[in-house]
């Protein structure tokens, strides 16, 4: 017979870097916690929030530390959810956490494509969880669903718009004639853009993504810097136009496929055909098509970034790991 669980027991999180990912996600857990609590059989609370900012004016601050060794020194702290976003302090923070014995959760694509391999062998000696879906396509449902539901296809080929901010630009210059700046602009004041735009505009950042893809799919983590990638940045109000005359639109799109038995990614814009799927994929939204050898084409469609639905993803993880940890109480 099942014991029954120790309902003293709450899943304790922290979040690290209370930015747009990081204050969505603290806001999410406030606002679905009965909800979630439901599903996870105890409840879910932020217990510690690391970052350097002055918060002391927001409701969660009680919970702000500028101090990551608070989170790590915390016995009871079971999951850290790292958005601080870079390679630098994310690194040093995820390795450590892990190496605490406590499961990471990240929205940081650059952490993955560059650390993903050592810090998942670092997770798995220890024990714990190295989860990422929220370091592709935002919202979107697309780690989970290739590692779990399209696990039995040979994956043939993953293509998509990856990124929210080039797409929400070049939808607003189509559609409303807004200049690529001023559409830029508009972007970060809605919480899409990197901190540093540049990675989004030249490609760097669907490159990361289509390279996080494509590891999960094919089971190799291809050398980043061999990614092949053009932005959107030389695009002109005259190309757009031009497009439009021709019954085509203008989307980034990332790819990544065998060739010759070797795995090869790109990121790069193309003229679409108005009767392709992308060509109805708008403004911040993404979509990703997968071509499994079973299955066929399938498409996965969303919001591609922003603070809310990108905690959606944090959290989705959160709530896979808190499960098993409710599981492993009740078998012991
Ligand atoms: N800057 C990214 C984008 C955020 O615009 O897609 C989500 O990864």
């Amino acid at each position: 017979m099942r014991k029954k669980i120790d309902v003293s027991i709450m899943i304790n999180i922290a979040i690290l870097g209370f930015g747009i990912v990081g204050s969505g996600t603290y806001d999410l857990t406030v606002e679905n916690a009965a909800s979630i609590e439901k599903k996870v059989g105890v409840p879910v609370r932020v217990k510690k929030i690391v970052d350097i900012l002055d918060f002391s004016k927001h409701p969660a601050r009680d919970l702000i530390t500028k101090n990551f060794d608070d989170v790590k020194n915390d016995p009871e702290i079971s999951i850290v959810v790292e958005t601080i976003g870079g390679t630098r302090v994310a690194y040093e923070f995820t390795k450590a956490a892990l190496l605490a014995g406590k499961s990471v959760v990240t929205s940081n694509k650059a952490l993955v494509s560059e650390h993903g391999l050592e810090l998942t062998k670092i997770a798995k000696e220890k024990n714990v969880r190295y989860l990422f879906e929220a370091s592709v396509g935002g919202g979107i449902p697309i780690i989970r669903p290739l590692k779990q539901c399209l696990a039995a296809n040979e994956i043939e080929e993953i293509y998509g718009v990856l990124n929210g901010t080039t797409n929400y630009i070049l939808t607003k210059m189509r559609d409303e004639g807004t200049s690529f700046a001023d559409a830029l602009k508009q972007a970060q004041d809605k919480g899409y853009a990197e901190k540093d735009p540049a990675d989004d505009i030249n490609g760097a950042d669907a490159a990361r993504k289509i390279n996080i893809l494509s590891w999960v799919a094919f089971g190799e983590l291809v050398d980043y810097d061999k990614i092949e990638r053009r932005g959107v940045g030389d695009i002109t109000p005259n190309d757009i136009k031009k497009a439009k005359a021709d019954g085509v639109v203008i989307k980034m799109v990332a790819r990544a496929k065998r060739v010759d038995g070797k795995i090869v990614c790109s990121v790069a814009p193309q003229r679409v055909p108005l009767g392709s799927p992308f060509a109805l994929v708008d403004g911040v939204q993404n979509a990703i098509i997968v071509r499994g050898n079973f299955v066929g084409e399938v498409m996965f469609y969303g919001p591609g970034a922003g603070g809310r639905a990108t905690a959606s993803a944090v959290m989705s993880d959160v709530i896979e790991i808190a499960r098993n940890i409710v599981a492993h109480s009740k078998r012991a």
